[in-house]
């Protein structure tokens, strides 16, 4: 029997690569997006940060699944800035997409995933969850709030069968990357400048990103729960010596 996934943000970047992914392993997908992909998923249109859409999105989504297994929590929008340069209102908004926003769907889907034989949600969570980052305070906020969500709701829903996980994804290459890099005063500079930060010298892809998202989503998985899994190039564990 074939497992069946949501996926949100699956229009793009490391959505879209879970999805493919989870659709690799035999999985159907169904994804969430405001502007979500078509065939081969089934593509619903829905903005996390609006309740009752979420609340239609689900139902339909498990209707036309036949159920939901695994929920796949991904999508999310960047904020830069120090702590003086970000209004209320962006506050406001980036913590409703990237914290409510999973809190949502999941709150949706729990009594479909309560039905589950293998259920699973993993949380797109960030390298700025525990690293500190320049320019980013409202951004990490939000994902060291998705992190501790993540541990939360792993150890509310352990005896109901449903694991929680997440991971944090270094700088990786997608249109959100590229749309950054794009606004950059010099976007070859920068893309150096972020190559550099991670030890192995390079963007994590969003394919690598979403080979974990689908293990951690997977029934080989059944034991994990909990946990956070970097996808950072190593950004966030090591500290290497200047390269000479
Ligand atoms: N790209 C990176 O370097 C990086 C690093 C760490 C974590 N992440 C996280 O990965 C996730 C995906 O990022 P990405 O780089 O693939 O970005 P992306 O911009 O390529 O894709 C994000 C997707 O989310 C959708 N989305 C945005 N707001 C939405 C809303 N309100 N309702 C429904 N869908 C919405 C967009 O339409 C888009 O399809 C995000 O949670 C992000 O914080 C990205």
């Amino acid at each position: 029997m074939s497992l069946k996934a949501i996926v949100t943000g699956g229009g793009s970047g490391i959505g879209l690569a879970a999805a493919t992914a989870l659709a690799a392993k035999g999985m159907t997908v169904a994804c969430l997006d405001v502007n979500p992909p078509g065939e081969p998923f089934i593509g619903i249109k829905a903005d996390v940060t609006d309740d009752a859409q979420v609340r239609a999105a689900i139902a339909e989504a498990a209707d036309r699944l036949g159920g939901i297994d695994v929920l796949i929590n991904n999508a999310g929008i960047g904020a830069q800035g120090t702590i003086e340069d970000n209004p209320d209102e962006e506050w406001r908004k980036v913590f409703d997409v990237n914290v409510f926003g999973m809190v949502r769907v999941a709150r949706a889907a729990l009594p479909y995933l309560r039905r589950s034989e293998h259920a699973a949600i993993v949380n797109t969570c960030s390298i700025a969850a525990t690293a500190g980052l320049p320019n980013r305070a409202l951004y990490s906020a939000t994902k060291g709030a998705v992190m501790s969500l993540t541990l939360a709701m792993a150890a509310d829903h352990v005896r109901e069968g449903i694991r929680v996980n997440c991971v944090n994804p270094g700088t990786a290459d997608t249109p959100w990357v590229a749309r950054l890099l794009d606004a950059a005063d010099d976007p070859e500079a920068e893309r150096r400048a972020l190559n550099a930060r991670q030890p192995m010298g390079r963007l994590v892809s969003a394919e690598e990103v979403a080979a974990a998202i689908a293990y951690l989503a997977g029934p080989e998985a059944a034991a994990t729960t909990g946990t956070v899994l970097a996808v950072d190039g190593g950004m966030h564990g090591l500290r290497l010596r200047p390269a000479t």
